[in-house]
């Protein structure tokens, strides 16, 4: 167990009907308020009806920046960030995923400076405030909801970015698993694969020999995910599985299974946001199509690590400890398969031509994250076994 400060500042409303808390507790920081949607889901599920009542019933003043798209752009955010200072926005509300949730972040910290937005994503400026923000979760998969992290991409130089900062923290999320009843089954499975690989990066890219607090919190994680998911693959109206998903994917990204495991890499998602950046993948399904190939990689390094995940999530007991990792590696593969996931870059329909140029891509934010164990050829070995 390494040292570690635990400190998740975000409060959360979870349950049916906590919609109607969005009003008051957005308008608590002001009536002028910045509603950041996508492109029309909330629309056709009546959710836009419903938070619009309740901010305007609490005094809100509102102004609009519909149009955040699946893999949210910078120009966008420029927009957003504009708006918001066109119409001295105090607060910004997101009702969304993780898409609408990380520009909702973005333009938090981009309307209180006057250099671009982009700056902190390479890692030239810091944050020092951000205006508050408010979220209504309308997808369980990337945990932005209860965490300081947001993902943009950068359309002019094909780079899709990652960045955290204890002041992108939502005050108050509100998680109704109702707002995700709407969410198609693919995307559903997609939610649950960020979910599963938030997981994994931490599980096995810890360097601490002894975990078994964390392990365990993560072990069961990974199954409450895959049971979960699959429930609702089978009812997409199943209260509790979408109430099961949708705080699973919470907890797997807001710093709780992390914590305690000292250093820590994102090597699946430092790849999967070139798939992202270059073919505007969805980030679950470019994931899957990354991991096996990376876990095969990973598991010649610590085959007990794989073993124990074996062991400890799909009950795998036979054979030498290689024989019980490559099972592992399998059964998670297999899952992927059944819930219609892609397990290759070839399911993609990504060519392996474009492997350099891929790898060329994902290095640049191995950089950016100080990733300096992940060169250009260990890249390109991953991507060419995906
Ligand atoms: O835009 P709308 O109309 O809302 O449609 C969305 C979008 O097309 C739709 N959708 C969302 N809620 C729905 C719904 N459709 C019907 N009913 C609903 N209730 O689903 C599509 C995908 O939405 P999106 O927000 O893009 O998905 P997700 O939540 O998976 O977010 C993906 C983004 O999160 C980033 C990814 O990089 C990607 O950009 N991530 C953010 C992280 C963070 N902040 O910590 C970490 C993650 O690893 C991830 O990188
Ligand atoms: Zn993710």
């Amino acid at each position: 167990m390494q040292n570690f400060v635990f400190h998740n500042p975000t409060k959360i409303l979870f349950g049916k009907g906590t919609i109607s808390g969005i009003g008051p507790e957005t308008t608590v920081f002001s009536n002028k308020v910045l509603l950041v949607s996508g492109s029309g889901s909330i629309k056709k599920n009546g959710l836009h009806r419903q938070v619009t009542e309740s901010l305007q019933n609490a005094g809100a003043d509102i102004i609009e920046h519909p149009g955040v798209q699946s893999n949210p752009l910078l120009s966008h955010v420029r927009a957003g960030i504009k708006l918001a200072r066109t119409h001295h926005c105090q607060v910004v509300c997101a009702v969304g995923g993780g898409s609408v949730i990380d520009e909702a972040k973005a333009i938090c910290a981009g309307a209180l400076v006057d250099h671009d937005v982009w700056d902190f994503f390479t890692g030239h400026k810091s944050i020092s405030s951000a205006l508050p923000l408010t979220t209504v979760l309308t997808l369980a998969a990337s945990g932005s909801e209860m965490n300081c992290g947001m993902v943009i991409t950068n359309v002019e130089t094909s780079q899709k970015f990652g960045f955290a900062d204890k002041f992108l923290f939502p005050r108050t999320s509100i998680l109704d698993p109702e707002a995700t009843f709407s969410v198609p089954a693919d995307y559903t499975a997609y939610g649950a694969v960020d979910a599963i690989a938030h997981i994994l990066e931490f599980y096995f890219t810890t360097a601490d020999p002894s975990t078994p607090v964390q392990d365990r919190l993560m072990e069961g994680l990974i199954i409450n995910a895959m049971e979960s998911c699959d429930r609702v693959l089978a009812d997409l109206h199943d209260y509790q599985g979408r109430a099961d998903l949708m705080w699973t994917a919470t907890l797997a990204l807001n710093g709780l299974t992390g914590a305690g495991l000292g250093r820590t890499g994102f090597p699946m998602h430092m790849i999967e946001h070139s798939l992202s950046a270059l073919y505007n993948v969805p980030h679950g399904a470019g994931l899957s199509a990354i991991i096996p190939g990376w876990m095969r990689h990973q598991s010649v390094i610590t085959p007990g690590r794989f073993a124990q995940f074996a062991e400890r999530v799909f009950d795998c007991r036979d054979g030498s400890v290689e024989e019980r990792a490559r099972m592992g590696i399998t059964s998670l593969l297999n899952w992927f398969e059944k819930v219609h996931s892609p397990t290759s870059l070839q399911a993609l329909h990504i060519p392996c031509q474009d492997i350099p140029r891929i790898a060329e891509n994902a290095l640049a934010l191995a950089k950016v994250w100080s990733m300096s164990d992940y060169d250009i050829g260990r890249i390109q070995a991953i991507l060419a076994d995906c």
